[in-house]
């Protein structure tokens, strides 16, 4: 059994440790520099707080708000930034527009796709040289083919934005960020202006057709989306596969229980994981429009806050003995997922992809395991995601 994770292998951010201040009302904390700018932002860590914060309206998801605290230096000018940093009500408006998407019953319709998907990626993973990568050859292959299938990108450009998003969320040079968030806008330009010439049976041909050609959705904002999904879908549901698998690979005992009947527990190992790893560490953040008290303290207007789902999740009043990946407790009230008005709109899509992958792996390949120490793995530290550089196996 793995310790509390991030204290092991990931160093924490921001300071001060998230250990010390995780029980305790929301701290004042400076936050690591973006674009040279420095920022303070009340780090918000009780469940109970992180859940109301992130329920509150009054607390705003708008980037484009004078001191907003951004976690990625894109510049004002240059933004079709997604819904994701927008609010009520143009935030709902767009977000309405592709939710039809992701509903639980179109999920369980794209589920024989998804499942030859990762069955396919496994045989590949299989087939390759020993000791792969289990990061780069398969978790970041599956959840970027099925992001590509989503919006109807043909396979062959996978590598292409697995490459530019790579640069955006785990370099770290905001020249380069820059360039990639330029190369992946220009990219999707191309695949939009594609589908509204041949319209096919995904979701770019359907927001073209049913609200770009409609005049409801501009092309700023089309582009926002299209980037919002890709990344917002692609990254955090490698990241995760990646941490599951390591989880299901320092642990026999858990693994053999896991993968017993068929899969079984998958489901509830992958919720559970998802709570223990929780990988989305510092990009929750929002900016107080007026005072909002949050238990105790009162955030000012214009203050910033960093909702700490890490933190939350391992609030130990709601998941006593935190640091213990235990597939039996009740994991279902963890807030990897977000909560209130900016609920993951991927979660059933984001999870049903995370089991396939996993259940192809293991049963694919029984005899997988790591091929280094745990110590020697590497975890790349991001504003965005804290993901594992390289996962060596070999079976
Ligand atoms: C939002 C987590 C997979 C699409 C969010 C948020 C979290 C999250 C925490 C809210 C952030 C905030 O409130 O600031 C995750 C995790 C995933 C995952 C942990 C995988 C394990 C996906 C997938 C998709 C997706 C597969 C789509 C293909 C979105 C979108 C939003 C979002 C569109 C913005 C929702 C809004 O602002 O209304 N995700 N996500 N996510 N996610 Fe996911």
């Amino acid at each position: 059994m793995l310790d509390w994770p991030l204290a092991r292998v990931c160093p924490l951010s921001p300071p001060p440790a998230l250990g010390v201040v995780r029980d305790g009302p929301p701290t004042l904390v400076r936050l690591p520099a973006v674009a040279g700018e420095e920022q303070l932002a009340w780090l918000i860590t009780r469940h109970e707080d992180v859940k109301a914060a992130l329920k509150d309206p009054r607390l705003s998801a708008d980037e484009t708000r004078p001191g907003f605290p951004l976690r990625i230096p894109v510049p004002t000018d240059d933004r079709p930034s997604g819904f994701l940093r927008m609010d009520d009500p143009e935030h709902g408006r767009l977000r309405r527009m592709v939710a039809p998407e992701f509903t639980a019953r179109r999920v369980r319709m794209l589920r024989p796709g998804l499942q030859e998907l990762t069955d396919r990626a496994a045989d590949a993973l299989a087939a390759g040289p020993q000791p792969a990568d289990l990061v780069r050859d398969f978790a970041a292959h599956v959840s970027a083919l099925v992001i590509a299938r989503l919006l109807g990108i043909p396979d062959e450009h996978t590598a292409f934005f697995l490459e530019q998003t790579r640069i955006l969320l785990t370099d770290g040079d905001p020249a380069l960020s820059l360039a990639a968030h330029h190369r992946i806008i220009a990219f999707l330009d191309e695949t939009a202006r594609a589908k509204e010439k041949q319209p096919g049976d995904d979701l770019v041909s359907r927001l073209v057709t049913n609200h770009v050609a409609t005049g409801e959705l501009d092309r700023a904002d089309l582009l926002g989306i299209l980037k919002l999904l890709l990344i917002a879908g692609h990254e955090s549901t490698a990241t995760q596969i990646a941490f599951s698998a390591l989880s299901l690979l320092t642990d026999d005992g858990l693994r053999a229980e896991v993968l017993a009947d068929g899969g079984a527990l998958l489901p509830q190992f992958v919720e559970e994981s998802m709570r223990f790893w929780s990988i989305i560490q510092d990009n929750v953040v929002r900016q107080a429009t007026e005072d909002v008290r949050i238990g105790e303290t009162l955030v000012g207007a214009g203050e910033s806050v960093m909702i700490s789902l890490l933190a939350a999740n391992h609030d130990a009043t709601v998941f006593p003995r935190p640091e213990r990946l235990d597939i039996h407790r009740d994991a279902s009230d963890h807030l990897l997922w977000g909560h209130g008005a900016h609920f993951c709109l991927g979660a059933s899509l984001g999870r049903l992809e995370v089991t396939l992958a996993l259940g192809s792996l293991f049963t694919t390949l029984p005899t997988l395991r790591l091929a280094c120490e745990v110590g020697q793995l590497r975890v790349r530290e991001h504003p965005v995601f804290h993901s594992l550089t390289e996962l060596p196996v070999v079976w």
